[in-house]
């Protein structure tokens, strides 16, 4: 019978579809067990798609017994996404043109302080833009835009948005109450979602900017039933352990028929005030490769900048706070990128959420 240490050496040379490295390295691999002629082995991979699991158990039953000798088995353990409630193919905004997700599969990347960002660059290039902070468990929103003492205006049922650096802004998690939103459960967040969508007095906008919570749930699952969304965007940092969370954040895109504009790099490099010098801290440019896996771009580096957080802190964003240096413009060059992204979608017939179903795995 084959050893443990044989086989582990044979999975050693499995590559983990569209990564050059293997599900050893990965450490996918939890269990391996044998008995007589069989073997068993347990994975546990970041992608939900069913064709990446398909393609693993090819391989390894492939690299264990290319000539039947042993009765392979492989389990794999995948990510589940949420199961779809509600009708789909909706537009519950048709006055706007553009919906962006701005998405991570891990907490604290700087999702919010990119759609911040992008939001601002884009007004400044003088597009309509909205943005709703959907992250009804942390919204950040509020403070990074330095409206954290306003209320939204009601009129009757309908809400008003807030005006802050021309830009139209309402936050989900600020309508409710603090310690209500802990408690949600996935149908109440589906709901509240599609309810304040509705009610929100947008306007006409050319581009409704999500900063979302992080994960692949509820809320994005919510969203994309509810509205075409036209350009998911991906927020990581280059350390090699927000890979996993990455994949899984791709991996729900393309599961929502959400077109990826791009992966944002963001804590790319750490930039010294005093000197200007930069430092590579977690490394930075490991998100090409993983671009190239999912057909889409990098849209931009952001490198670790006190005056970003600063920004984020004070309700003065770096856009605005200093416009022309350098992390403003490369703020400004992925919203020029995504809004070309947005219009090749738009020009090649948009998109349609008919079909967004979710297969549970
Ligand atoms: N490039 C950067 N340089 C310096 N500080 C940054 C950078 N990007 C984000 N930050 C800071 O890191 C913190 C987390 O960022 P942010 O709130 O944007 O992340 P997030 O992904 O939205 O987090 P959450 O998952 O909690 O919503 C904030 O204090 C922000 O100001
Ligand atoms: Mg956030």
């Amino acid at each position: 019978m084959i050893s443990q240490e044989e086989i582990r050496q044979k999975l050693a040379k499995v590559i983990y579809p569209s990564f050059n490295k293997s599900i050893v390295s990965f450490e996918f691999v939890k269990s391996i067990t044998t008995e007589e002629e069989s073997i068993t082995i347990h994975l546990t991979i970041p992608s939900a798609s069913p064709q990446v699991a398909h393609q693993l158990k090819e391989e390894i039953t492939r690299r264990l017994s290319p000539k039947g000798e042993y009765t392979i088995t492989v389990e794999i353990s995948q990510p589940t996404l949420p199961q779809e409630t509600s009708s789909q193919g909706k537009n519950l905004l048709p006055a706007i043109q553009n919906f962006v997700m701005v998405s991570s599969g891990k907490g604290g990347v700087g999702k919010s302080t990119t759609t911040v960002n992008l939001a601002i660059a884009l007004a400044q290039q003088g597009k309509r833009v909205g943005l709703l902070d959907v992250d009804i468990y942390g919204p950040n929103i509020p403070r990074m835009m330095g409206i954290e003492d306003q209320q939204p205006l009601f009129f009757g049922k309908t809400i008003k948005p807030i005006l802050a650096h021309q830009i139209k802004v309402m936050s989900i998690g600020s309508l409710v109450e603090r310690g209500a939103s802990l408690i949600w459960k996935g149908a109440m967040v589906t709901q509240a979602i599609e309810q304040m969508i509705e009610d929100i007095e947008w306007g006409e906008l050319d581009v409704l900017l999500f900063d979302m919570p992080p994960g692949t749930g509820d809320a994005q699952l919510a969203l994309a039933q509810s509205l075409p969304v036209t350009a998911g965007v991906c927020v990581t940092t280059p350390q090699k352990v927000a890979l996993d969370d990455t994949i899984r954040s791709m991996d729900m895109f393309t599961q929502l028929h959400i077109p990826i504009a791009g992966i944002v790099e963001n804590m790319s490099g750490f930039i010294c005030p005093e000197s200007g010098k930069a430092y590579d801290i977690f490394g930075k440019g490991t998100t090409q490769p993983l671009a190239d896996a999912y057909a889409t771009q990098v849209l931009g580096e952001v490198p670790i900048e006190p005056a970003i957080r600063e920004g984020g802190d004070s309700g003065l964003p770096i856009t605005i706070l200093a416009p022309n240096c350098e992390t403003s413009q490369r703020y400004h060059a992925m919203a020029t990128a995504l809004w070309s992204s947005m219009q090749k979608v738009n020009e090649s017939g948009g998109v349609s959420n008919e079909a967004v179903q979710p297969t549970i795995f």
